[in-house]
């Protein structure tokens, strides 16, 4: 699907049938889960993952004050945005419980507390990188929020596979299917804001060549990511993965021709 303009995407996205809605809650076989094994070695992913859905809404507070957030149509997204990835948090913690994996009575508050350090920093950096470019970094926030879904929703298709748990592969078949709808309304956005300039191509191109880091990182450490990326990808084919649905994604867009920049941080952990 192409959009040609923002407005186009935000009618796509608002008007789609809710995916996680209370009937499907409802309709959750939470009971069947202990009746199914799982291997712990999903647990720190899916503890990873739980923190970083969760912390999603400190993201929102940081990004409304940028110009990203005083665009009207990336904000009407980004409220609906913003009530949907925490509750995949809460599935996922939900699951976790169920299936017998400790998790700290204070885990989000001891969550919020590294984000506050690690954003009180890197927040100065931006609002000072951002301010000269004002509308211009929009399409940078676009192609980053867009590498973020996608490796969101691939993660999740990976780990359905891997684990071989149908409740989980029944919760993360839902939750795949808003990261999808994130994914296409973020690339798209992106493509349709650089396509209008190639200031704004260089400028995102640089700026994720340079530091972008897997969804996450910066609050977990680096050895925390590597966890989960060795986990979920380790090997050919889970590179391969990344490299089709996410690295070369992000290469259509216009400014990222050639892009391998997330195949090769993948590559680096998982083989
Ligand atoms: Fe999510
Ligand atoms: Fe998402």
């Amino acid at each position: 699907m192409l959009f040609e303009t923002a407005e186009e995407a935000l009618t796509w996205y608002q008007s789609g049938e809710r995916v996680i809605t209370k009937a499907f809650l409802d309709s959750v076989p939470w009971n069947e889960v202990k009746r199914h094994p799982i291997d712990e070695k999903f647990f720190p992913v899916l503890l990873y993952m739980r923190d970083i859905e969760t912390m999603t809404e400190r993201y929102f507070a940081e990004l409304m004050k940028s110009a990203t957030g005083k665009d009207p149509i990336i904000r009407q997204f980004m409220e609906q945005w913003v009530e949907e990835e925490p509750m995949h948090g809460a599935i996922l913690s939900r699951f976790l419980e169920e299936a017998g994996c400790p998790q700290e009575a204070d885990w989000k508050k001891k969550g919020f507390d590294r984000l506050t350090v690690s954003y009180r920093l890197r927040s100065k950096i931006q609002e000072w990188m951002t301010l000269p470019f004002g509308k211009n970094f929009t399409s940078v926030h676009m192609t980053w929020g867009a590498i973020h879904e996608y490796s969101t929703l691939t993660g999740y298709r990976r780990l359905w596979e891997l684990s071989g748990h149908p409740v989980l592969e029944y919760l993360l078949k839902a939750i795949a299917r808003e990261e999808a709808k994130h994914s296409l309304f973020y690339w798209s956005v992106a493509r349709i804001h650089l396509k209008e300039h190639p200031l704004r191509q260089q400028l995102a191109r640089y700026l994720v060549e340079k530091f972008w880091r897997p969804v996450g990182e910066g609050v977990k450490t680096e050895a925390e990511s590597n966890v989960v990326i060795r986990t979920l990808f380790s090997g050919k084919d889970g590179v391969d993965m990344i490299k089709t649905y996410v690295n070369n994604r992000v290469a259509q867009l216009p400014g990222f021709e050639s892009f391998t920049r997330v195949t090769d941080r993948i590559a680096g952990a998982a083989m």
